[in-house]
């Protein structure tokens, strides 16, 4: 099959130019000035930026967690990703306490294989590491899971000690993978939360006030510390505040290879979108939590200074019904997450490009090519060139949309950005040369995306 893409505007992370693209099965071959190439399909991308399809580092999709598990799997997830332009995703394998990590990647590979629509790949999460077991990190890397995400937050659960992450480090110096880490001091934010619970402050926004910026910045800071004495790259997840920004940017001003993202929430939702009556603050209940309004534009600032080289999602969705109502009388008990997969690349154009926050490449940037580049994909996913994926958007800069519950692909009951007004959306989205999403229908079969085994990051990077 081949597909003709004609008189798009291309937008990479680097350029900005019109041409034809030509697609022969999975794979870009041609482009140039007015190709005349016969051709299966043909698209008029007259008046659209033509991009390379989103590529998403931080989901959760069918995760068990806090007692429930989270609703979209991998059919629903790729479906409404791709809806809103993005064509790969990471998602997290979790190793069980006491189990090998294989176990988790199998388990993974299952709830994946009959069900993605589109590419993905996993990273692993570490809960325990003895040294018999450091092996398994090096046995994930040939599998192509050439990342691991640790946790230095809810103890008792997935946290572990400074011991199992620097030696975690130590091993990913040698094979090249990168660690991913939850960086918030668990310890003292769960003696502050037994304090609040005994003061009878049960209600969802104490999730928030529980968790104070100087824990995050604290723990960003012992991250890239253990780092450094590790001699291996780190990389923040989600980073929600200024305190822990300041300890990124100190860091890479010392030339330390310590990298972060951010996700949409804590760009364009405050604390002063919480404090709703009723239990209704639960639906913004994820971690971090979010922040005093000024952090924003701290972090816009960071994605401009590139502090920040990649925002995600963190897409870790529940529904209000029956799972955030898990913690009615204790926010303790709500599943923490927020559903975003679907909605990263149109917040970013409207609120980042739109709002002249960042430029046309920076949104490629930051939402396709770095974190494909950091994570092993690229140039295969990322970019627009000669044998790369045709993971490819035709992206209408004029069409207007408003974010809604009622309308999302997504599997939760309320949106985050409920009755947020965008201009700029995706119009056809190609994954592998197939057009996926045509005529604001989706037509990608279940089981028809693959794991890609990726790259390490010093292999990336090198
Ligand atoms: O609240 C969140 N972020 N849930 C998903 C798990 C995590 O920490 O990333
Ligand atoms: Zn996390
Ligand atoms: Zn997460």
């Amino acid at each position: 099959m081949s597909t003709l893409i004609k008189n798009g505007r291309i937008i990479t992370a680097e350029q900005d130019y019109f041409a034809d693209i030509y697609i022969e099965k999975d794979k870009i071959t041609t482009i140039g000035a007015n190709l005349k190439i016969d051709a299966d399909n043909l698209y008029d991308a007259k008046s659209k930026y033509v991009i390379p399809g989103g590529v998403d580092v931080h989901t959760h999709l069918d995760m068990p967690f806090g007692g429930t598990t989270s609703c979209d799997d991998f059919e629903t997830g790729t479906r409404a990703a791709a809806f809103g332009g993005t064509t790969c995703l990471i998602d997290f394998a979790i190793q069980a306490k006491g189990t090998k990590m294989r176990d988790a990647l199998d388990t993974w590979w299952k709830k994946a294989e009959n069900k993605a629509t589109t590419d993905f790949g996993l990273h692993m999460i570490i809960t325990d590491l003895p040294d018999a077991h450091l092996e398994d990190m090096n046995d994930m890397v040939r599998e192509g899971v050439t990342s691991f995400k640790l946790f230095m937050a809810y103890p008792g659960v997935l946290m572990v000690d400074d011991a199992t992450i620097f030696k975690a480090m130590k091993q990913t110096a040698q094979n090249g993978a990168l660690v991913c880490m939850h960086a918030e001091n668990g310890s003292v934010i769960d003696t502050i939360v037994q304090r609040t619970l005994a003061e009878g402050k049960t209600a969802p926004i104490y999730h928030a006030l529980t968790r104070p910026t100087t824990a995050e910045g604290e723990a960003v800071n012992r991250a890239i510390a253990l780092s450094e004495m590790a001699g291996a790259p780190v990389y923040i997840v989600h980073l929600s505040s200024n305190d822990a920004l300041e300890k990124v940017a100190e860091a890479r001003d010392k030339g330390l290879p310590a990298y972060a993202e951010t996700c949409p929430q804590y760009l364009f939702l405050s604390l002063d979108d919480m404090n709703k009556p009723g239990f209704e603050d639960a639906k913004l209940v994820f971690t971090p939590p979010l922040r005093e309004k000024w952090h924003q534009d701290k972090l816009w600032e960071g994605l401009r200074k590139n502090t920040l080289q990649v925002v995600s999602t963190d897409h870790c969705p529940f529904c209000y019904k029956e799972q955030k109502e898990l913690g009615k009388n204790d926010f303790t008990k709500i599943p923490n997450g927020g559903p975003g997969i679907e909605h990263r690349l149109q917040l970013l154009y409207s609120g980042g490009v739109g709002e002249g926050r960042i430029s046309l490449n920076r949104w490629v940037e930051l939402c396709s090519a770095t974190p494909a580049k950091m994570f092993g994909l690229y140039p295969r996913k990322g970019t627009i060139a000669i044998g790369s994926d045709a993971d490819i958007v035709i992206w209408d800069p004029e069409k207007e949309h408003t974010i809604s519950a009622h309308t999302h692909h997504m599997c939760t009951d309320y949106s985050m950005f409920e009755g947020r007004k965008l201009k700029g959306n995706a119009e056809t989205v190609f994954s592998r040369g197939e057009a996926i999403v045509k005529d604001n229908k989706f037509f990608g079969k279940p089981g028809r995306g693959q794991f890609i085994k990726r790259d390490t990051y010093a292999g990336a990077w090198k």
